[in-house]
């Protein structure tokens, strides 16, 4: 059979390693595929560049549009990246009967509700592995392996980034600026790492699993989202000092009255495998009611490692190239009939268990008075632990776990502390979580 072809808009990292792995594994991918595998065309606005990664049999344009045109090209492969020309070409794709496959994780977790419904009506197949967790399988793990499963909750340390930064400042005892610092020297971080530190890029992949774990619509703009700047190297001191790891997560939970979607720090027992995942890995937890808990690990990041997820997309769109759409696995992964209403929940609506940390005067009455506090609230105390004030200081940290509670009890609950007059500085909160 004449191998399947396909176009790839962008060769950076994730191109390059893509049409390398597509080369080097070519016998084995078309065993499994049942035909061949080609990119024929490329589009990248640095044509040379390009020419030279792909060789003289391949064409390469500089206008992204010629591909979606060319009527040979069954499948387009979108690298570009963020929302803008990327969207547009998605649709166009889609538009003129393409199949997609993306890495685009920004694009589909604010615009994927548009995205999949132009796939549906035109019969075509939005792939999108590639988009969490670089080389984990997470997305075929979350719609076809776990199928059988109410899904509990998913937890994922799902930026590779914040990941080492977080490694480095616990190994190291440093603050978040050096690290990031040194982080941005290494090439572990962008020039601009905003997307990767203030939680974004996560919670574009929560997002993402959010929808195939519950048939919900991809709804990034209900998720919280927090990330790492504020971290100070005592918290993650204090937190080992407790038997816990300080980690970004990215958290989708089915509640009683709707789903919780956020990316926050988060205290997790150092015993827990995941909270031994360290550098630029990532790791992803999903419990569901029948197979308990389950755990994929793997590189977040990089050119094959991404590469793997976008040809086990091109795979699976050769193999149900020829079905009825309607046989095909659902975008996300529910009917898109079938998708649930269910509301992502708001903060205040959360429940979960806390670290914080007070900066108070060192004078009798002040533990007692916030206990106090946290009492009249109903929120239980897990434990508590107090520094010795430093020689000469008359202040010090006063550090209390709590047992669940709703956020917008604890948020009251805080505010009430913070205004005693012997809290000295903001209080610092830090979810937990025990992934039990
Ligand atoms: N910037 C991401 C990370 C990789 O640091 O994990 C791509 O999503």
């Amino acid at each position: 059979m004449k191998p399947i072809q396909v176009g790839l808009l962008g060769i950076g990292t994730v191109g390059s390693g893509t049409f390398n792995v597509l080369k080097r594994n070519q016998e084995e991918i078309t065993r499994r595929a049942g035909r061949g595998i080609e990119i024929t065309m490329v589009a990248d606005l640095d044509v040379a560049r390009a020419q030279a990664v792909v060789g003289a049999g391949v064409q390469v344009v500089n206008d992204a549009r010629a591909v979606i045109a060319n009527p040979d090209i069954d499948i387009v492969i979108e690298l570009i990246g963020g929302y803008g020309i990327a969207k547009a070409l998605v649709l166009e794709a889609i538009a003129a009967g393409k199949h997609v496959v993306t890495a685009n994780k920004a694009l589909l977790a604010v615009h994927g509700t548009e995205i999949f419904a132009a796939a549906q009506a035109k019969g075509v197949m939005v792939a999108f592995e590639a988009a969490v967790a670089g080389g984990i399988p997470i997305i075929k793990a979350l719609r076809e392996g776990l199928t059988a499963n109410q899904i509990q909750w998913v937890a994922g340390i799902i930026n590779g980034t914040t990941n080492f930064i977080l490694s480095e400042m616990r190994d190291k005892g440093l603050d978040f600026d050096v690290v990031l610092k040194e982080a941005q020297r290494l090439g572990y971080a962008e020039a601009d790492p905003t997307f990767d530190i203030e939680g974004v890029d996560a919670a574009h992949k929560a997002t993402l699993m959010s929808a195939i774990a519950y048939g919900i619509p991809v709804q990034f703009d209900k998720a919280y989202v927090e990330g790492i700047t504020q971290l100070g190297a005592a918290d993650i001191k204090y937190a080992e000092q407790l038997g816990y790891r300080i980690k970004l997560l990215g958290i989708a939970k089915r509640a009683a009255k709707g789903i919780e979607l956020r990316v926050h720090p988060t205290l997790v027992p150092a015993k827990r495998l995941i909270a031994n995942v360290e550098g630029a890995m990532n790791a992803v937890m999903v419990q569901g009611d029948a197979v308990g808990t389950t755990l994929y690990y793997g590189k977040g990041a990089g050119s094959e490692p991404t590469a793997s997820a976008v040809i086990a997309d091109l795979v699976d769109i050769t193999r149900l190239h020829t079905a009825d759409p309607q046989n095909r696995v659902p975008h996300l992964a529910f009917q898109p009939g079938a998708l649930s209403d269910l509301p992502v929940l708001p903060m205040s609506e959360v429940v979960t268990s806390y670290y914080l940390r007070l900066r108070v005067a060192d004078q009798a009455g002040v533990l007692a008075t916030v206990t106090g506090i946290l009492g009249q609230a109903g929120i239980s105390i897990d434990a508590v632990l107090q520094r010795e004030a430093a020689e000469g200081e008359n202040q010090t940290d006063v550090i209390i776990l709590t047992h669940g509670t709703r956020e917008g009890s604890m948020d009251a609950a805080i505010a009430q502390m913070q205004a005693l007059p012997t809290v000295l500085a903001p209080i610092t909160r830090i979810r937990k979580e025990e992934l039990a």
